[in-house]
């Protein structure tokens, strides 16, 4: 009776794994360095790996293990520091995968050197490969997928030779399987150290008997090897009663104690402390109710743990900062009896570095133009080439002999950086938007064309050492320099400064190298009566040859004093330059305080309010609700109860007074009903503040991406009314606004909303005016936010209009898709939001519009506003409307789709 039910659960329950399974549902098996698909004799089928990986070259191996010939494809690497990346797209990004590696070397190149090295899974290094040790290798790790993509990484170690691959498979895992150890430790990667299936002798079973293609070992290898034969029967669980569903195969086989008192299992774990992860699997295959007492590494874990007939269990332990494992089942009642188990290491997962810093990072590569394998976490498993990290921060770039033309303003977001070198890489102008960086311990900013300190070296409070040899810097060095007070060495050799040097970094702990410029002393009189020291320091040309070029312009009156050889001569020349210059700076600095105080004077359109005035509206600055392109916001209540938005230019951010200068100056010039009001400003010695209307909508980011509590639903019509407002507001910059006004810096966080959700555009403290009617551009350094900055513009630094309008299709994008401009997860392709939407957006596939709209919008409302937004993101600038007609048509989608509203809405009564 019991046995004929057994029977014909059996069978029902081998008929169910059947049809199930036999799909191979989600696997993915890639043939490293293979050439073409084929099914195995497990009938799994392979593909060549070329879609995944863009470097390494392709071997074939051959090799014999006893009379068995083998044949592989392989891939191997260079021996460089970058990452060799595997990138495996997920389709769902909230799965536990089971990733498997084969490496192979078999002396496949000939020079009988098996290779090491590192091979990792996302920001965590997972294993150390010797193929020394054995030949060939095999990974397996289990990873809760939390991304869209899966990279599998080959790292180089130091004489450890060339990286090889010879497999890689991907499968999916059973829901909630292995859950235990990923919640009792979640950030965990679980790497294989054992998977038996208890008294089974064969060859290892996988698929097709294991759905999943796990690998299970025989348990013959382990020694002292059991006393028992082991116990196989034909019976039939449901194995979906644990979550892991070991294969019913695996199951029939047990080993029991018969004669003995304990069964034990001695593992051998890595040489090193390690935590671990344990699962016992039980099945009743016996007549009877095994009660057994269960040991780990000796302590009793399960006192008389039974197992009931015909039905399977499973026990789940961790035991950490162990080097060995032992399993022993020790008789109580009955026989002890186990049928499987799996033990795997628990690895951390390293936290990544911050998205502002890897988004920075990812503008700074582009703008080298060199794709410098700045891929997935810059710190993590190993940190990128020119790139040092303590933790997952960034603390040293080293971007020396690149040609990198200027200091884009995403440097001033790598805020952990302790080490800058960028040294002979082609700088010039002013030194700017480093004014962030408050660690700094070293800058190097050698061998460059700079010509100016800039205003913001003083921002660095923590500088150690400051390199600046052999640029153009011009004038006096500045006294704000003092005020460093762990600067101990400041080189400004060959330069084209004068004397004399501030008396503030005349200190003991301080050395400062000045040699090689036009007289750089700490004494006032020195220059004029030794002018004989100064002819006869010849200016170094320098290394870099862009530089000989202004060294010899500029320097001609002393190089041909030099040769002259006559010192009389040389003396005269040099202090009439010297005295002209001088005059000329004295006077240029004048006339530029004098020039800005009138004009602020002069604004009357905003208010002048005291800084008394704005620590009272704002209750001693008690409720920041934002942050600037330059300093925190504030919320004030002005005495008439009027709320406003105050922003303070705070002394660290990277952007000067030129921005708040500019700002008031173009804002009291300037009202639209969808550009922010200036109601005022407080400009008092070190205060720089301005006052805004306060709109209590929040930004279009806390709408679009905000946490929950902030973030609302916006419908598709309110989104295209957000984007006719904002639309309109640049129009008027552009357009209606005398001189005209270039933005510069058009993204979700500057559009606004009031409480009626009418959007205002906000933040005109990078914008520029274009001060001649007939301009067709303005020549600038390139600013703006990464992911909106128009790639003309970033080549050619010439700002027009229509780099505002690239920035605005980005925020359409934006509106349609409902994701942000860069993301740093995800396939390379999605990684850009513009590069990623074009070609769905033009071919009229909504698939990827925001989940939150689909559904609920017109075609051709969508259609109309997408392609507006395809055409504002064309590369070519000539290529893209002006905004006047992106306007247009928006106000067309908003019509359409107000139209189809009202429709449905009728339709539905
Ligand atoms: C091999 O797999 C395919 C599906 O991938 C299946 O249709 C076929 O029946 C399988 N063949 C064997 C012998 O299992
Ligand atoms: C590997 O072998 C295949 C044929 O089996 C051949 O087409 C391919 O060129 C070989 N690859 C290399 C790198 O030798
Ligand atoms: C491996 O390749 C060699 C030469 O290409 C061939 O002679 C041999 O039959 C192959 N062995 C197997 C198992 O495919
Ligand atoms: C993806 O995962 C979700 C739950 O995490 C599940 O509902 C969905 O069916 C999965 N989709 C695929 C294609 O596996
Ligand atoms: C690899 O293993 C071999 C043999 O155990 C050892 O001699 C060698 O030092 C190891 N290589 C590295 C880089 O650890
Ligand atoms: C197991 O333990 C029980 C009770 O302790 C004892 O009666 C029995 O003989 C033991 N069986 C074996 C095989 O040692
Ligand atoms: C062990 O458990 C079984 C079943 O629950 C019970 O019959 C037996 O008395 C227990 N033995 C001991 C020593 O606790
Ligand atoms: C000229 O320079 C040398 C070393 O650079 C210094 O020792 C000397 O005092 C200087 N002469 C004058 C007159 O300053």
């Amino acid at each position: 009776m019991e046995l004929r039910d057994a029977w014909a659960c059996f069978f029902l329950f081998y008929s169910f794994w059947f049809v199930t399974f036999c799909e191979q549902a989600g696997f993915l098996s890639l043939s490293c360095g293979g050439r073409k698909s084929f099914i195995d004799s497990n009938n799994i089928s392979w593909v060549p790996d070329t879609n995944y990986i863009t470097t390494g070259k392709t071997t074939n191996i051959t090799y014999t293990d006893g009379s068995v010939s083998t044949n592989v494809s392989a891939r191997f690497f260079s021996n460089s520091r970058r990452r060799k990346c595997y990138r495996i797209p997920m389709n769902n990004a909230t799965n536990l995968v089971l990733v498997r590696a084969n490496f192979v070397y078999k002396n496949y190149d000939g020079l009988a050197v098996p290779p090491t090295f590192s091979v990792s899974l996302g920001t965590s290094i997972a294993a150390t490969v010797n193929l020394s040790e054995h030949d060939p290798w095999t990974e397996e790790f289990l990873w809760m997928v939390n991304k869209d993509t899966l990279p599998l990484c080959l790292i180089a170690v130091s004489d450890g030779g060339s990286p090889v691959i010879s497999s890689l498979e991907i499968r999916p895992l059973p829901r909630a399987a292995y859950m235990n150890a990923m919640a009792d430790f979640p950030n965990k990667l679980l790497r294989k150290s054992y998977r038996i299936d208890c008294g089974y002798t064969g060859d290892s079973i996988r698929y097709p008997l294991d759905p999943f293609d796990r690998i299970w070992d025989s348990d013959t290898r382990f020694t002292p090897f059991h006393a028992t034969t082991g116990f196989s029967i034909q019976l039939g669980f449901n194995p979906s009663n644990v979550m892991e569903q070991p294969p019913v195969t695996v199951l029939q086989t047990g080993r029991v104690l018969a004669r003995r008192n304990t069964l034990t299992y001695n593992l051998p774990l890595d040489e090193e402390l390690g935590d671990y992860y344990i699962i016992l699997y039980f099945a009743g295959i016996l007549p009877l109710f095994p009660s057994f007492d269960v040991f780990i590494n000796g302590d009793l874990v399960k006192p008389n743990y039974t197992i009931m007939r015909s039905e399977i269990s499973a026990l789940y332990f961790t035991r950490k900062g162990i080097t060995r494992l032992s399993i022993t089942l020790k008789n109580n009642t009955f026989y002890p009896l186990i049928n499987a188990f799996e033990v795997y290491k628990m690895l951390h997962i390293p936290s990544e570095a911050s998205s502002t810093t890897v988004s920075a990072m990812q503008v700074i590569q582009q703008s080298t133009g060199l794709d410098l394998g700045w891929q997935d976490d810059p710190c993590s498993p190993s940190p990128w080439e020119n790139v040092n990290c303590q933790g997952n921060l960034v603390t040293s770039l080293d971007l020396s002999n690149i040609n990198l033309r200027s200091i884009g303003p995403t440097f001033g977001d790598l805020l952990d950086l302790k080490t800058l070198d960028l040294h002979n890489s082609s700088l010039s102008g002013e030194i700017q938007n480093l004014g962030s960086l408050q660690r700094l311990q070293i800058l190097n900013l050698s061998f460059n064309q700079l010509t100016s300190f800039g205003a913001e070296l003083e921002n660095l409070i923590n500088l150690r050492v400051l390199d600046l040899q052999n640029n153009s810097l011009k004038g006096t060095v500045p006294e704000s320099l003092g005020e460093l007070e762990d600067l101990h060495l400041l080189n400004l050799e060959n330069n084209r400064l004068e004397g004399p040097l501030p008396q503030t970094l005349n200190k003991p702990t301080l050395e400062i190298r000045a040699s090689g410029n036009l007289c750089l002393t700490f004494s006032t009189t020195t220059c004029d009566d030794a002018s004989s020291n100064s002819t006869n320091e010849t200016p170094q040309v320098t290394t870099v040859p862009e530089n000989q070029h202004n060294v010899h312009k500029h320097h001609l009156a002393i190089i041909l004093g030099a040769v002259v050889g006559g010192v009389t001569l040389a003396f005269l020349l040099l202090s009439i330059s010297l005295f002209l210059y001088k005059t000329k700076m004295q006077h240029e600095v004048a006339s530029h305080t004098s020039r800005s105080d009138r004009d602020m004077r002069n604004w009357g359109a905003a208010r002048v309010f005291s800084y008394k005035e704005i620590k009272l509206a704002t209750r001693n600055f008690k409720e920041i609700i934002g942050r600037g392109s330059f300093g925190p916001v504030y919320l004030g209540k002005l005495p008439d109860g009027k709320l406003v938005a105050v922003k303070v230019r705070s002394d660290k951010s990277q952007l000067g007074a030129d921005s708040f200068v500019n700002e008031v100056n173009i804002l009291s010039s300037i009202r639209h009903q969808n550009l922010v009001s200036l109601e005022g400003f407080c400009n008092e010695s070190k205060h720089q503040i301005l006052v805004y209307e306060y709109l209590p909508g929040g930004s279009l980011v806390d709408h679009l991406y905000g946490t929950k509590s902030k973030k609302t639903s916006l419908s598709w019509v309110r989104r295209l009314k957000i984007a006719v407002d904002a639309a309109k507001g640049l129009d008027y910059l552009h357009n209606g606004s005398e001189p005209r006004i270039i933005h510069r810096d058009i993204k979700c966080s500057n559009i606004l909303l009031d409480m009626d959700m009418n959007a205002k555009v906000c933040d005109l403290g990078l914008s520029k005016q274009v001060i001649h009617a007939d301009a067709t551009h303005v020549t600038t350094l390139v600013k703006g936010t990464a992911g909106y900055l128009d790639p003309e513009y970033y080549s050619t630094q010439q700002l027009t209009e229509r780099s505002d309008v690239y920035s605005f299709g980005v925020v359409l994008l934006e509106l349609i898709c409902g994701r942000e401009p860069l993301s740093h997860s995800g396939t390379p392709d999605s990684f850009n939001l513009v590069l990623w939407a074009k070609p769905y957006l033009q071919a009229g596939a909504y698939e990827i519009v925001d989940e939150d709209i689909r559904g609920t919008f017109d075609p051709l409302s969508m259609k109309k506003a997408s392609l507006i937004a395809v055409k504002s993101v064309e590369r070519d600038a000539s290529q893209r409307p002006c905004i006047g007609q992106v306007l247009a048509e928006l106000k067309e989608a908003y019509t359409i789709q107000l139209r189809f509203l009202e429709e449905s809405c009728q339709n539905n009564n």
